[in-house]
């Protein structure tokens, strides 16, 4: 590997010393010249420090949000022995099977656990009699493509229950309410922000900017789909107890060419809800024209309503609120399906949803209409995504949801008893995120003992979720573990 920069990265993982060349990279990456200037100048020299020798492709290919916001992840990044003997060009002759699958069991070995133990990346529900059932499930759909309805008609049956049983737990309308289903939370949000977009444009023609409001707390995925369908984000920054907005305060930042207002349900870093009933009203009040409001619950989604029946207090953030006009709910996250299943679920068709789709019919090869953003899909994550809601089913998900929040909730007061510890804001379920209050006490030293003690594999351990100050905290999450029993995993 060439090295045009060399990064150094300290034993407590907040990266410290970085070179020139590789710095100026880094300031390409909003935020980051800031965040680095900030740790630089913390940091003291007598920490052991790791090396990593990196190019400047090898950067950007690496994914910056683990540097930035799981700092940690970076220290593991690319294992050497993964580098060593590379296949760069098709093998003349093919593998044996046994090769392949010896060559994938030996670097597999290196990733996260997935089971259970990966909080961002892997979701699983803990029964494996219904794990066997849903890779089978997956198999059998493994060659089928969603692209054609009609050449795929069960796949289509597959996708409209999917949606159908989600939008039910949303308290969509049994008629109006509508959706799609997509391939994650980010797919999920460019198509919703793709729709306002193309609302605005054709009810709205004379915002020529289109701005969506969205709190500093969102998802980049919001950002990123803001930033492919050119809308510009403009960011309420959180006040720094609650980790949220007010309304009033979110009122200040909408404009003449607001098109959308973004909340989240829980936000990801520190597990909290934005206030969507309150922006909700806002947004129904807002003058010349009422303006549409989305809810990503990406995270939240498929655990809320099991929260909620539980008794647990839960905040009104679905289609019960009177002016939320979408919702993003990932299925493969609280849902425990297969990666790569999202439903973005509309109040109605024609209103909203009817702006997603896109159909062209002037092409010699036929007529192409496709709901979402991608054109071939496959059917193994839809499939898998049917067969663990309708294996899980109701009482499956209350059990989880059950588990899950006795044990968040265990976690939650422990973390308030712990002398310099503080839970931020009020999380509603299992995400939560706590800081030191005490300036003694590194929130970084905690982390790291906390991963030694959980074992956790993969992910991320301190979290830099902050924006505006970079303030420093750990985020954690209770989720299943494969197997049964609970984790905290970070
Ligand atoms: C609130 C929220 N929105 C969006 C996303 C993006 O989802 P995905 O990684 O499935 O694209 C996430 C992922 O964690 C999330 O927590």
């Amino acid at each position: 590997m060439q090295s045009a920069g060399k990064l150094l990265i300290t034993h407590d993982f907040t990266f410290a010393l970085v070179e020139v060349k590789l710095s100026s990279l880094l300031k390409m990456v909003p935020g980051g010249a800031a965040l680095l200037d900030a740790e630089i100048e913390k940091e003291t020299v007598n920490h052991t420090t790791y090396s990593l020798l990196i190019t400047p492709s090898d950067w950007l290919i690496a994914p910056c949000s683990s540097f930035f916001v799981q700092s940690k992840a970076a220290v593991g990044l690319f294992p050497s022995a993964l580098e060593e003997k590379q296949q760069l060009t098709l093998p003349e002759v093919g593998y044996s099977s046994e090769r392949v699958l010896s060559e994938l069991a030996a670097w597999k070995k290196y990733d996260a656990d997935g089971r259970g133990r990966a909080f961002a990346y892997v979701y699983d529900n803990d029964d494996q009699a219904i794990q066997q059932t849903v890779t089978r499930a997956a198999n059998m759909y493994i060659h089928s493509n969603a692209l054609s309805p009609l050449a795929f008609p069960s796949l289509r049956k597959l996708e409209v229950e999917c949606v159908r049983m989600t939008l039910n737990l949303l308290h969509g309308d049994a008629k109006e309410s509508c959706g799609t289903l997509t391939s994650g939370g980010t797919e999920s949000l460019m198509c919703a922000i793709k729709t306002y977009r193309d609302r605005a444009r054709d009810l709205w023609p004379w915002i020529t900017e289109p701005e969506c409001v969205l709190l500093s707390t969102s998802h980049p995925a919001t950002i990123k789909a803001c930033h492919l369908f050119d809308v510009k984000c403009v960011f309420v920054p959180v006040d720094q107890k609650t980790q949220t907005a007010t309304a009033a305060e979110i009122a200040k930042y909408i404009t003449p060419n607001t098109i959308v207002i973004v909340v989240s349900a829980p936000q990801y870093p520190h597990g909290v809800m934005d206030p969507v009933a309150d922006v909700a009203a806002l947004a129904l009040a807002n003058k010349p024209h009422a303006l549409p409001v989305h809810v990503d619950a990406c995270v939240g989604g498929f655990l809320l309503p099991f929260v909620e029946e539980l008794g647990y207090p839960v905040p009104g953030w679905d289609f019960r609120v009177k002016g939320v006009t979408s919702i993003s709910v990932d299925l493969h996250k609280f849902g425990f399906t297969h990666k790569g299943a999202s439903v973005l679920g509309f109040v109605n068709h024609a209103s909203y949803r009817k702006y997603q789709f896109f159909a062209y019919t002037e092409w010699p090869g036929g007529l192409f209409v496709s709901p979402s953003l991608l054109g071939t899909r496959s059917g193994s994550a839809i499939s898998a995504a049917w067969s663990t809601l309708v294996s899980l089913g109701k009482t499956g998900y209350m059990r989880l949801a059950k588990q899950t929040m006795e044990a968040a909730k265990k976690f939650q007061s422990g973390i308030n008893k712990i002398k310099g510890l503080e839970v931020i804001g009020q999380p509603v379920m299992s995400v939560t995120s706590f800081h030191s209050v005490d300036p003694n006490l590194n929130i970084h030293i905690v982390a790291d003992t906390m991963e030694k003690v959980c074992a956790a594999g993969g992910g991320g351990g301190g979290g830099d979720g902050s924006v505006d100050d970079h303030s420093r905290f750990v985020c954690v999450c209770v989720v299943l573990c494969f197997g049964g029993g609970v984790v905290v995993v970070m």
